[in-house]
């Protein structure tokens, strides 16, 4: 059984494009922290709601193993964690909550420029590098698509250059990395954004409370911002 607790730990990305929105939409939640030394882990004043600051690929796992009650990450990073999970056998552990609106991004199958693209069929037989082994391959499966999936946790826009893969399953937000490396986008698995996750089933103890109010609070920010 998990410990009870009575403070609310929220994981969020230390650095990188989610950090600073997901920060900003808890303070005007009203949230706010004293900071630690290290800052990694911020202890919250107004509330007993902590911040964590980690790497957004970790998030998903924080919130298996119990270690964070909520996290603020990419739908991507979440959607791929829980197929993961599928593909094991073992439940989901833990949801989209709300969209937040920000952190918008495509993940995108890229091509290199020069190829004349006629659809996906043109995939057949290829090598794909992804940080998303597991949306790629529910997708080529979707399609009955027999393609080798290369799995790379960073720099996939650079294995085509360097024989790795002949194609590449990655994020593309402005398609300045793609366009950077004579890639092009032609298709599109996911549309992603920033998303709250949180568990499947509710808390037992004076968390469920706290998630309540910050849910209340966020929701009404979110309405405001649009
Ligand atoms: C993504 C992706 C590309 C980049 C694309 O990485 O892997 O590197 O963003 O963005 P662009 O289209 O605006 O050029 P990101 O930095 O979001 O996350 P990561 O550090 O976890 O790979
Ligand atoms: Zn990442
Ligand atoms: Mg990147």
């Amino acid at each position: 059984a998990k410990a009870v607790r009575d403070r609310l730990r929220i994981a969020i990305q230390k650095s990188g494009r989610l950090g600073d929105p997901s920060r900003a939409l808890l303070t005007a939640c009203g949230l706010d922290w004293r900071e630690s030394r290290d800052r990694l882990f911020c202890y919250g004043e107004s509330l007993p709601v902590d911040l964590l600051l980690v790497r957004d690929d970790d998030i998903p796992g924080l919130l298996a193993d119990g270690v964070c009650d909520l996290g603020i990450v990419g739908r991507n990073v979440l959607d791929e964690q829980a197929a993961e999970r599928e593909q094991a056998g073992v439940v989901p552990v833990a949801k989209e909550l709300r969209a937040l609106g920000f952190g918008g991004c495509r993940l995108d199958i890229a091509v290199p420029d020069d190829w004349d693209w006629q659809g996906p069929e043109q995939l057949r037989g290829c090598r794909i590098a992804s940080s998303y082994p597991q949306l790629l391959r529910r997708w080529l499966a979707g399609q009955g698509i027999d393609a080798e999936v290369v799995m790379l946790s960073g720099s996939v826009e650079i294995a085509p250059r360097l024989g790795q893969a002949d194609a590449v399953c990655d994020l593309v937000s402005s398609g300045a990395t793609l366009a950077a490396n004579q890639l092009k986008p032609v298709l599109t698995l996911l549309r992603s954004e920033a998303v709250l996750a949180g568990p499947v089933a509710p808390f037992a103890d004076a968390r469920a409370e706290l998630m309540q109010l910050l849910l209340r609070r966020m929701d009404g920010v979110l309405r405001l911002r649009h």
